[in-house]
């Protein structure tokens, strides 16, 4: 699996510690999740193309590199709102999207339920945000929804992967890379990661 990449930053590491931890109450659970958006999205978008310009600065023009292309950044709700914030504080220009996706609790079939997109994808960067990559149902269909939009460059932040979820996205999406904090190596009968950190859209918004 090629496209998988384990960030191993230590803050990243740091953050996730806080994260699996049960008695981490919401409001620190959020902001860690908020910083690990700052280093996975960092991670994800250090080869994105840039173009030689030229400003002036207060005393001589300055060769300078912007990014090539626009951004635009696509949370998985509920638990993808997670990643954002600190990805929109990294990359305040970029456009925002939203699929909402739920499991059913039997079958753990993505269900659709909300989709607004920018118009941009076709050209855009795009950054699917999601904490949580079980059995990766979710994700791949987040996945498809996007490319049926247009987007061609699709890149994957996940905080917590299942080995089954990693190969699911994998095999359905191999153009998508996936970056990740950690890959945990079970999944339990009702679909969780074990060890994991739990439901992350219960512990994010109603814990
Ligand atoms: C969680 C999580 C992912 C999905 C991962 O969402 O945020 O979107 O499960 O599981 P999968 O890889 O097996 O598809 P959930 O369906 O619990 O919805 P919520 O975020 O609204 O609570
Ligand atoms: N969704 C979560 O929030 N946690 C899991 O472990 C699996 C899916």
């Amino acid at each position: 699996m090629n496209k998988v990449i384990l960030c191993e930053h230590p803050l990243l590491q740091d953050a996730l510690a806080l994260m699996r931890d049960r008695n981490t109450p919401p409001a620190r659970f959020r902001e860690a999740m908020e910083s690990a958006g700052v280093v996975l999205g960092l991670e994800a978008l250090k080869d994105v193309k840039t173009l030689s310009e030229q400003v002036h600065t207060p005393l001589k023009p300055a060769s300078v590199r912007r990014m090539a292309q626009p951004l635009v950044l696509v949370s998985i709700l509920r638990a993808g709102l997670g990643l954002l914030p600190g990805l929109q504080r990294l990359c305040p220009a970029a456009r925002i999207g939203h699929i909402g996706l739920y499991r059913d609790e039997k079958t753990l079939n993505p269900v659709r339920y909300y989709v607004r997109l920018p118009k941009e994808l076709p050209e855009s960067v795009v950054l699917l945000l999601d904490p949580m990559l079980a059995t990766g149902g979710s994700a791949s269909e987040a996945v498809r929804i996007l490319k049926t939009d247009g987007a061609k460059d699709i890149r994957l932040i996940t905080l917590l992967s299942s080995k089954t979820g990693l190969r699911r996205v994998h095999e359905e999406h191999p153009d998508v890379r996936i970056h990740t904090a950690a890959v945990d190596s079970t999944l339990n009968k009702h679909g969780y990661i074990v060890p994991g950190l739990g439901d992350a859209g219960d512990r994010l918004y109603t814990l």
